[in-house]
């Protein structure tokens, strides 16, 4: 019988995850089977159980469930637990176990694909909600010289420090008193889905900044337009997307894909 994959949410139908696995499938020979699951708003853990009792193996959880999926996994990964969310459940034995590949997907594409070191910089992160929770355990590991977390509600950005206690390289900013120009400045802050741009003062983007936002679209965000215009280079979030459904995977399938060529796919198509 072909393993059966999907990724659930409300809505989904958005959703490229399943595009993605099926070239990761095709490229390393894999037999498995990704659709999109359409959960009820109240009905998450019933769509799991109902998925695992069908056979499923595993599934991708995007909005608004990751958080269900935290509290629901029978074991977590360490960068789950920090992340406080779940992107990935991996079925085995009736354990659910829960993952987190945000952050992973986030430094692969900053550091393999952008070709941009984070060990020694100084980054930027931008944001103190779900996202930006997400990536900070990953982007710690890499061992910056100093992450700075920057919320509009500066009270959520010391708060998420705080759960990184003993952390010398952590620490939380205010978006008025930043005016250095950081390496990596990274725009975890829901403010691309409003075309906005969070009030950051330009003189945090320098020749050689990466600014990087994790949305993606067709047409760059409103944040790399304005980070652009103050000299930074700019990425958007596909190659994360693309980097994250790349660690699922190998958690799923013990083979990791090669994730250029179905970037590049993906680009050519927006
Ligand atoms: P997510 O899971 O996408 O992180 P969230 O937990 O609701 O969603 O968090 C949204 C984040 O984007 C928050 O950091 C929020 O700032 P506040 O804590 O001050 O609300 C930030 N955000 C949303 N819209 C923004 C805007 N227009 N400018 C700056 N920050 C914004």
């Amino acid at each position: 019988m072909t393993d059966k994959y999907a990724v659930i949410g409300n809505p989904i139908e958005h959703s490229r995850s399943p595009e993605i696995h099926a070239r990761f499938a095709a490229q390393t020979h894999q037999q498995m089977q990704y659709d999109r699951l359409l959960a009820p708003l109240d009905g998450f853990l019933d769509a799991v159980q109902q998925f695992m009792r069908n056979g499923g193996k595993g599934l991708n959880v995007t909005v608004p469930f990751k958080l269900e999926a935290y509290a629901n996994a029978t074991r977590l990964t360490p960068r789950a637990k920090a992340a406080g969310a779940v992107n990935t459940l991996k079925f085995d034995n009736g354990e659910m176990l829960g993952d987190n590949t945000d952050g992973v997907g986030l430094v692969t594409d900053i550091v393999h694909n952008a070709a941009v070191a984070v060990a020694g910089k100084s980054v930027l992160l931008l944001g103190a909600g779900g996202a930006a929770r997400g990536v900070l355990l990953p982007l710690l590991d890499e061992q910056p010289a100093r992450l700075v977390v920057a919320n509009r509600t500066p009270s959520k950005a010391v708060e998420l420090v705080h759960r990184f206690d003993n952390n010398p390289r952590l620490e939380a900013g205010n978006f008025g008193d930043l005016d250095d120009a950081f390496d990596i400045v990274i725009n975890a802050t829901a403010a691309s889905l409003s075309s906005e741009v969070p009030p950051v003062s330009p003189r945090v983007f320098g020749k050689h900044t990466l600014a990087y936002d994790m949305m993606y679209g067709s047409e760059p965000t409103a944040f790399m337009r304005f980070a652009a215009q103050h000299g930074a280079i700019t990425r958007d979030g596909l190659g994360m997307l693309v980097e994250q459904a790349a660690e699922s995977f190998t958690l799923w399938r013990g083979v990791r894909p090669s994730t250029k060529d179905v970037f590049a796919e993906l680009r050519a198509r927006m």
